[in-house]
């Protein structure tokens, strides 16, 4: 079952995403989620059979456009579907608040699977720059 992810969540998805190799980026804050969740217009999902949260996704409404940020399903659970049920959920979510586009960078490992979704690559350069705040 999918459902609205809540703070008390956050301590499971954290284990989840550092079950991924390479998912968890080291340079995040410790309280990444908290803030996620925190974001205005967030949409934090998690994917839950029985006890135990096996996926998550989070994505959000930022009025121009909607950002996917994080999507991940833990080893076991993959390939079950459960992928492609959250990313149609956060369309889903994403396209009844009005947003018409959504934007991603996704792992190359994973693009096929974005493909298979309907995703394209937009003509445009996707760039970055690492910040360090004045305290260090
Ligand atoms: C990408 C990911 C979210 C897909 O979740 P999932 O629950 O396994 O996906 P689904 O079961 O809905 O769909 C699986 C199908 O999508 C495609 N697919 C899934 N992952 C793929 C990958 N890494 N590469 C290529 N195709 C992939 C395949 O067609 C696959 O079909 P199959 O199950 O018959 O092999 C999951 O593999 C994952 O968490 N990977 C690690 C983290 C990651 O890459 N996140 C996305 C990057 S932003």
């Amino acid at each position: 079952v999918i459902r609205d992810a809540v703070a008390a969540d956050i301590g499971e998805v954290l284990t989840l995403m550092h079950s991924v190799a390479g998912f968890w980026d080291e340079t995040w804050r410790q309280d990444v989620l908290e803030r996620a969740f925190d974001c205005s217009g967030t949409i934090a999902l998690v994917h839950q059979d029985r006890d135990a949260i096996n996926g998550f996704a989070c994505a959000y409404d930022l009025g121009f456009r909607a950002y996917l940020s994080e999507l991940v399903v833990t080893l076991a659970a993959q390939h079950q579907g459960i992928g492609a049920s959250l990313l149609s959920e956060v369309e889903r979510r994403v396209a009844d608040r009005g947003c018409s586009l959504i934007i991603a960078d996704v792992w190359r490992n994973a693009e096929a699977f974005y493909r298979a979704h309907g995703w394209t690559p937009p003509p445009v350069v996707l760039l970055r720059k690492r910040l360090v705040g004045t305290d260090g």
